[in-house]
């Protein structure tokens, strides 16, 4: 397909490692419940209905877009279509969070688990979105695709919804080592022909959501999520061939693990506020680039000490492979005015760094 020429591509060399003028910044959940316009869409929609109608998904897609100097769009959906398309149930309960009415429980569950998916057929919608966002953006910023790590989908397919320390999905770790396996490897292949149909829609750049790396010990960090997810970028490369798009992941408390991970194809490790940039550099080495991590809540603060604490982050992170963001998303109750300091103050401070 052709799409309108990019006319920002800083976060594209920013992840190539290429030189750029300014360090590119964008927010997860930049489109959400801390936008009015966002929730005004929300009180006629059905969070899903929303994520399945192509015209609603690109509409609020582009809402923190006309708003701030942001250098990347990430196309409004979640990471729950996949378990959805795989069979399951799942609701969002306003002011709760997501529930599977019929989580899975015992390994006769898997019953109700598809083994394959048909991607066009079930997830042809988001295909769509990306589609009419990348027209609609008319190459203003790349647009991100993404979708949830199968260690987070499975451990949602099996909790049933949100919790503090997912005891349910934990117990299937150590009970159920084979058939948790069988999982991961089902969602494992969902997700690298999602992505690929992402790409091939439109996408840009592509972002794999590691949500609850930090629920696992660091041993089962190695046995359930490091090789699916290494799985992910190596053959969604192989499939993209010439076609391939920078790759990051996401982890929320996966420290421990991103030297690997950085030796696994992808392009950019995106790191929580719990870890200090220069660790972080150390870890991953000089050949990938970094996203992060300002603490999301430092966007309560002041406009002064926010763009004081934004600017340290620059000076320490530096300006070379580097993509600014917070270590984790949006809340419902930030100001939008905090974003737009958190934005401006990145460009300013590392046009500066930089001249
Ligand atoms: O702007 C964007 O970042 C694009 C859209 C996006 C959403 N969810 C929209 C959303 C993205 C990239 C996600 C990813 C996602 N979804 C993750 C990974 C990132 C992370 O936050 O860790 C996870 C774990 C989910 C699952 C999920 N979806 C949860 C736990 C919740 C409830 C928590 C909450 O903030 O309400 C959602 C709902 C959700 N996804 C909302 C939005 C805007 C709010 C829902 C509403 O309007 O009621």
């Amino acid at each position: 397909m052709e799409f309108p020429k990019l006319r920002n591509d800083l976060i594209l060399r920013a992840a190539r490692g290429e030189d750029v003028e300014r360090v590119p910044v964008w927010a997860m959940r930049q489109a959400g419940r801390y936008l009015p316009e966002f929730r005004k869409v929300r009180e006629d929609h059905d969070f899903f209905k929303i994520c399945r109608t192509p015209e609603l998904a690109c509409e609020i897609t582009l809402q923190p877009i006309l708003r701030f100097d942001l250098d990347a769009a990430i196309i409004f959906s979640d990471i729950l279509v996949i378990p959805q398309a795989l069979g399951l149930v799942v609701e969002m309960v306003p002011g709760k969070g997501p529930h599977f009415p019929q989580p899975i429980r015992e390994p006769q569950d898997l019953e109700r688990v598809a083994t394959t998916v048909d991607i066009q057929m079930e997830l042809g919608y988001v295909m769509d979105a990306v589609a009419l966002t990348r027209v609609r953006l008319d190459g203003k910023v790349p647009l991100v695709g993404f979708c949830g790590a199968p260690w987070t989908l499975m451990s949602y397919m099996i909790e049933g919804g949100g919790s503090p320390s997912f005891p349910h999905a934990k117990r299937w770790l150590y009970t159920y080592p084979d058939e948790s396996t069988k999982l991961l490897g089902i969602i494992t292949e969902v997700c690298v022909n999602y992505l690929v149909a992402k790409v091939k829609s439109g996408a840009q750049m592509l972002q794999v959501f590691e949500s609850h790396a930090g629920i696992l010990t660091i041993s089962q960090f190695r046995q359930f999520a490091l090789p699916f997810i290494s799985a992910i970028a190596r053959r969604v490369k192989e499939a993209l061939g010439d076609e391939a798009v920078p790759m990051t992941y996401f982890s929320r408390g996966g420290h421990h693990a991103i030297g690997t991970i950085a030796e696994s194809g992808y392009d950019v490790i995106s790191v929580d506020w719990t870890i200090e940039p220069e660790e972080a550099r150390k870890l991953v080495g000089p050949n990938v680039t970094l996203q992060g991590n300002l603490d999301p809540c430092a966007l309560f603060s002041g406009e002064e000490k926010l763009a004081s604490l934004t600017r340290d982050m620059l000076d320490k992170f530096g300006c070379k492979r580097y993509i600014a963001n917070l270590g984790h998303g949006m809340m419902p109750d930030f100001k939008p005015e905090s974003l737009e300091v958190f934005v401006n103050t990145v460009h300013s401070h590392s046009e500066k760094l930089l001249s």
